[in-house]
């Protein structure tokens, strides 16, 4: 366990109902399992609210994402990824479903999840218990530019759509450690950009390593998915245009039964920078 105090940077322990570090600073356990870690914050942060997850769950569980989670995988086997850290990780689907996939091929894999929502942490210390890997894994509600995890502790960092802050993710790597990051590329959901605007725009990806990264390989993993009625709203809630689109456009969507739109993910495998 890498976890460290937001206090005084001691190692945590982990106790059935809390965490406790040995300069006696404690925080408590929620029945799920996850901790509050977030310290007081200059400019207060929000991740996303409780409906953006309920969208997520519902649409990640239905397994449209799938292809992705495989590439993850495969780079996490081929790197030996033992001590993840992933840092955004909302409500634990890839994070869950990783470790089951790493011990079908025979690494027993160890996970902390961090993200800012509480709300949505709890669903990802929920599913690791419904998936039996509570011994394996610890959910901390905390920041990105404060990450409370131990100085050079992790193998990888996976961070899939979430912030980043590259030399948090520096600090706390071990030498040779790897970064997974996840981008939606140009025409991600590109279909359905065309049927909700007037004037669709492509997205802007980044595509190079972040700063004091190497980027060793970028996989495009790009398919098309037909997402029946019952899971649009789901997926439209989960995006950032969900926010962002007038009423009357975003109602187009419910007068469908189906869609076929573009998936385009982004995969980049970093290492830090000799
Ligand atoms: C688009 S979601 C992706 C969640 C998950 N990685 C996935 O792909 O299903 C972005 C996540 O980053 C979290 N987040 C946003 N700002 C954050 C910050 N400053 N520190 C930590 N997490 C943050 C949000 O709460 C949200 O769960
Ligand atoms: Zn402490």
């Amino acid at each position: 366990m890498n976890l460290i105090c937001p206090v005084c940077s001691g190692m945590l322990t982990a106790e059935e109902k809390r965490y406790v570090c040995p300069g006696g600073h404690s925080f408590d356990r929620a029945k799920s399992g996850y901790v509050n870690l977030l310290q007081r914050q200059k400019h207060r942060q929000r991740g996303d609210d409780a409906e953006m997850g309920k969208a997520r769950r519902e649409f990640l569980n239905a397994g449209y994402y799938q292809p992705l989670l495989d590439h993850l995988a495969e780079l996490a086997t081929e790197n030996h990824l033992e001590c993840i850290a992933d840092i955004g990780c909302g409500e634990g689907w890839y994070a869950c479903r990783l470790l089951e996939l790493l011990r079908q091929r025979g690494i027993h894999a160890a996970l902390t999840g961090i993200d800012i929502s509480p709300e949505i942490l709890r669903y990802a210390a929920a599913r690791a218990n419904q998936q039996n890997l509570r011994a394996d894994t610890h959910w901390a509600v905390a920041s990105v530019n404060h990450i409370p995890l131990a100085d050079a502790s992790c193998d990888g960092i996976v961070n899939l759509f979430a912030p980043c802050e590259p030399a948090e993710f520096r600090r706390i790597l071990k030498p040779g450690g790897t970064l997974l990051r996840a981008i939606p590329l140009e025409r991600h959901l590109w279909e359905m950009k065309e049927l909700i605007y007037d004037e669709p725009y492509e997205n802007r990806p980044v595509r190079s390593a972040p700063e004091g990264f190497e980027l060793t390989q970028l996989r495009t993993i790009e398919y098309r998915m037909t997402v029946p009625a019952e899971h649009l709203q789901a997926l439209f809630a989960m995006t950032p245009y969900a926010h962002k689109t007038a009423p009357e456009n975003a109602a187009r969507l419910v007068q469908i039964q189906s869609l076929t739109t573009t998936v385009s993910f982004g995969l980049l495998l970093c290492t830090v920078q000799k």
